[in-house]
């Protein structure tokens, strides 16, 4: 039983792999701009040293690496060695020797020398772990008093069409579960009030909020369309419980309300992001 169970989560995780993979490239081109964004609000410069929490693909780390130059470092954290190993392949095929991809839990920072960076990042990443409190308090210890902390976060759910347009045609035929705000998942921080009050909680006080649109899928392949939507759909949309029937119209549905305007165009979906930076105090 241990045998099958075991196996099983092999055969999950290599099916997960295998989907970063294919969408890799694409993803990382087309969110860009707000590691971009993040980096000019960090206000990067060569020398300093950078800690990004929940790094995956090494999101923004990579990018952070090559502000911060070689007197520079960078250190990227994440749970998840399979991820990291992507990371670790991109910094080596872009020559870095300055960043360092360690597996981590970012709720655990308090081994960090206190006051060690001079910049604190978090893409997309805050909003999964059990306790991001904790984390702040740390990302809030291991920075310089001078130093800032940039994350990036989803904004409400009717913002974000690449979970709310499938959820929409979903709920015509299924009971979509509701999105729940404060618990881990795409949508904990979906408001700058929750994310200024944890923040505070951290004794980080927000300096500055923005908003960015991003397109953050794009193919001109149906197969891909909807490989990507299930794989980011497994867990909010409930889809194991629908039946095959219901899940072929709604992949039909998804299909026609994605066509591009033109024939060849690609398909796209995208969303509001909110972009918050703070520093210590508060
Ligand atoms: C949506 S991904 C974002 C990855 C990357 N920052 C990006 O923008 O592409 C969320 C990441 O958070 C990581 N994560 C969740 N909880 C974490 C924790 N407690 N410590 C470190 N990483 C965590 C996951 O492993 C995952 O890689």
């Amino acid at each position: 039983m241990a045998q099958r169970v075991n196996n099983e989560e092999e055969q999950r995780r290599l099916s997960h792999e295998a989907l970063w993979r294919r969408f890799d490239a694409m993803e990382l081109r087309l969110t860009a701009a707000v590691s971009e964004r993040m980096l000019e609000l960090a206000n990067l410069a060569p020398g300093m040293r950078v800690l990004d929490l929940a790094t995956g693909r090494g999101e923004p780390a990579i990018r952070a690496a090559h502000c911060v130059g070689e007197t520079g470092h960078v250190l990227g954290i994440d749970l998840s060695e399979e991820l990291l190993d992507m990371a670790r392949a991109r910094a080596a095929a872009e020559g870095l020797s300055n960043v360092e991809l360690r597996a981590a839990n970012a709720e655990k920072l308090e081994s960090l020398p206190p006051g060690s960076f001079d910049a604190v990042t978090a893409r997309w990443g805050l909003m999964y772990m059990t306790d991001p409190v904790l984390a702040l308090t740390g990302a809030r210890w291991a920075l310089s008093p001078a130093g800032a902390l940039v994350a990036a976060f989803h904004a409400e759910p009717e913002r974000v069409a690449f979970y709310s347009l499938p959820a929409r045609l979903l709920a015509r035929v299924h009971d979509v579960p509701a999105v729940e705000y404060g618990v881990p998942g795409m949508f904990r921080y979906a408001n700058l009030e929750s994310i200024e009050a944890d923040f505070a909680k951290a004794g980080l006080a927000v300096d500055h909020v923005e908003e960015i649109e991003t397109v953050v899928f794009e193919s001109t392949e149906d197969e891909d369309l909807l490989a990507w939507i299930r794989a980011l759909g497994k867990q909010p949309f409930g889809l194991a419980d629908l039946s095959e029937a219901k899940q072929r119209s709604w992949e039909a549905e998804l299909l026609a309300e994605t066509r591009p305007a033109r024939p060849g165009e690609p398909r796209r979906l995208g969303g509001v992001t909110r972009i918050i930076r703070a520093r210590p105090g508060g």
